[in-house]
């Protein structure tokens, strides 16, 4: 579909809320598709000074087998060394549930902060209870090189990159406004495709429908780029449109769909969504900034599966006196 196709970013003009792209020149961006779990990586780099950063990165991991991978990092890693850029930040826009970050890794390679929203440490400690964390299980965000704000700023050369906490997916949502690109994390996806599910513990669809406003009120020509694309009705992959075209096209939050009738739609369906298969492993890494559960006494490690975490039959009687 031809409108899914950027347009160059050519606004100056601030909207209402106070941010708009910088300049007229459109923030160079390079995507990378994982395709087991439908997840985009980004790379954003300045052209003059070639100061990089991350968004979302992706670590490999083969539940069947608890096989680790590093394959999606290294293609990045290797982007970023081909062109001998300088990694500044790695930026997360949320606790993923569906994929495991390599953030931790991709730093080991090429340096750089890890950066998240500050709301995380909410989300650490949802997820501690969830997982039985003990006291070692740090819930204050310190496993992060940095907690940014709502209107945060960090500075990538030439490049602004502005923080907008946009809660809703989950309370410690956040998107990236780095001149007329628009990383919006787990809110919007392509507009054939709405918005993200709020059923995960913290998730509000109200919050939701707030935080889609806010972002739909950037400049039109604003560039949008999606976390994740499920190819709806089988059409072509796509990750890329505009405040423009989300705002008049977005099956969930376009014209006149009001938070009511949002909130009602997005519950319903919501309630009728699988888990997602990864959500196990990757809360427990995620919130550890993409770092790996402290290994065991004979040094292995282990990830958790919490019986009934999400509802299920009541078994516990069956539990072994060992
Ligand atoms: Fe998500």
């Amino acid at each position: 579909m031809l409108f899914y196709l950027g347009i160059n970013g050519s606004g100056v003009a601030d909207n209402a809320a106070g941010y708009g792209p910088q300049s007229n020149a459109m923030t160079p961006v390079q995507h990378f598709y994982d395709r087991d779990t439908s997840t985009f990586t980004y790379v954003v780099s300045d052209a003059d000074t070639g100061l990089a950063l991350i968004i979302d990165p992706v670590l490999d991991f083969d539940y069947a087998s608890g096989r680790l991978g590093t394959r999606s990092a290294e293609e990045v890693v290797e982007h970023i060394r081909d062109r001998h850029l300088s990694l500044r930040y790695i930026l997360e826009t949320h606790i993923h549930a569906d994929h495991l970050s390599s953030a931790p890794y991709i730093r080991e390679q090429l340096g750089g902060e890890i950066a998240i929203g500050s709301q995380i440490t909410t989300v650490q400690e949802t997820f501690a209870t969830i997982f039985a964390e003990g006291d070692g299980f740090r819930r204050d965000g310190s496993q992060f090189d940095l907690m940014l704000s709502d209107g945060d700023t960090l500075r990538l050369g030439g490049l602004e990159v502005r923080a907008l906490h946009v809660p809703g997916h989950t309370p410690a949502c956040m998107a990236y406004l780095i001149g007329d690109a628009l990383f919006v994390g787990d809110t919007l996806f392509m507009p054939d495709s709405g918005t993200a599910r709020c059923d995960f513990p913290g998730g509000d669809a109200r919050s939701l429908f707030e935080s889609c406003q806010r972002l739909l009120a950037l400049p039109d020509d604003t560039r949008v780029f999606v976390c994740h694309d499920y190819q709806s009705g089988g059409r072509n992959l796509a990750f890329e449109s505009t405040v423009a075209e989300q705002r008049s096209h977005n099956i969930h939050v376009g014209p006149g769909i009001s938070a009511d009738k949002f909130v009602a739609m997005r519950e319903a369906r919501d309630k009728g969504l699988d888990m997602p298969t990864l959500i196990l492993p990757s809360l427990q890494v995620n919130m550890r900034a993409g770092n790996l559960p402290p290994s065991d006494a004979s040094g292995r490690l282990f990830l958790k599966v919490p019986i009934n975490a999400f509802g299920g039959a009541a078994l516990d009687r069956f539990a072994s006196e060992e």
